[in-house]
């Protein structure tokens, strides 16, 4: 049977509030669904990943303007980062997606002082030491060498996340580096989102996402 409030309802066209009555249907509670937001930012650099700040730095919230429901950020990306960070209010997929089992590939666009040779970019392919871990085998592409500037740029895909992942390799080689910007997770990319941008993210690209 159907209950309003505890109250066994018959009659037909019954007006019912979802935010307060208890709808109940054949002993199962009815609650008001949230619906899953997922929100693609293009983080500038100089935003803490956080909803809070204790310090009162800018966090990446503040640029998601308009949106109803409580976004948390998956994953993070350091206040000196910039690029793709997704945002939802779906704990599952949050779950699943920074869960280290089924960490989704992640590509980072990298510039570091100096001219990187070979055996450099191969040591970041096998491996090297991190604090106390060795990092799991990344892909490295050269992009760009620049002898003018002494700056070479990189792209490094990673299946981890362990906290600075990328900046702690690149000290690792004995790399300084100079810009660091996640270019892609996963199938997902900001090529065409500006910096300080957001958008709405569709269900085919957050079950791609989970899939890969
Ligand atoms: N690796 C880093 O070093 N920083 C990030 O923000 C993400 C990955």
């Amino acid at each position: 049977g159907r209950k309003v409030n505890g109250k066994v309802i018959t009659e037909l066209g019954t007006k019912v509030n979802p935010d307060k009555d208890k709808i109940e249907f054949d002993g199962k509670l009815f609650s008001k669904q949230e619906k899953e937001v997922y929100v693609l930012l293009n983080k500038p650099i100089g935003y803490v990943t956080t909803v809070k700040d204790q310090f009162s730095r800018d966090i990446v919230t503040d640029l998601i303007k308009g949106v109803d429901v409580k976004l948390l950020p998956v994953g993070r990306l350091d206040m000196y980062t910039s690029g793709a960070l997704i945002l939802t209010n779906d704990g599952d997929f949050i779950y699943k997606v920074t869960h280290p089992k089924h960490e989704v590939e992640k590509t980072y666009t990298v510039t570091l002082k100096g001219k990187i040779e070979n055996n450099e970019v191969e040591k970041l392919k096998s491996g090297v030491k991190i604090d106390d871990y060795i990092t799991k085998p990344a892909k490295v592409k050269i992009l760009k060498i620049d002898e003018e500037k002494n700056q070479s740029r990189l792209a490094i895909t990673i299946h981890e996340g362990k906290n600075r992942q990328v900046r702690k390799m690149c000290n690792a080689i004995n790399k300084k580096v100079l810009a660091l910007h996640r270019a892609k997770i996963g199938n997902i990319d900001v090529k065409n989102l500006e910096i300080g941008k957001w958008k709405y993210l569709n269900i085919n690209e957050i079950e791609e996402l989970l899939n890969n």
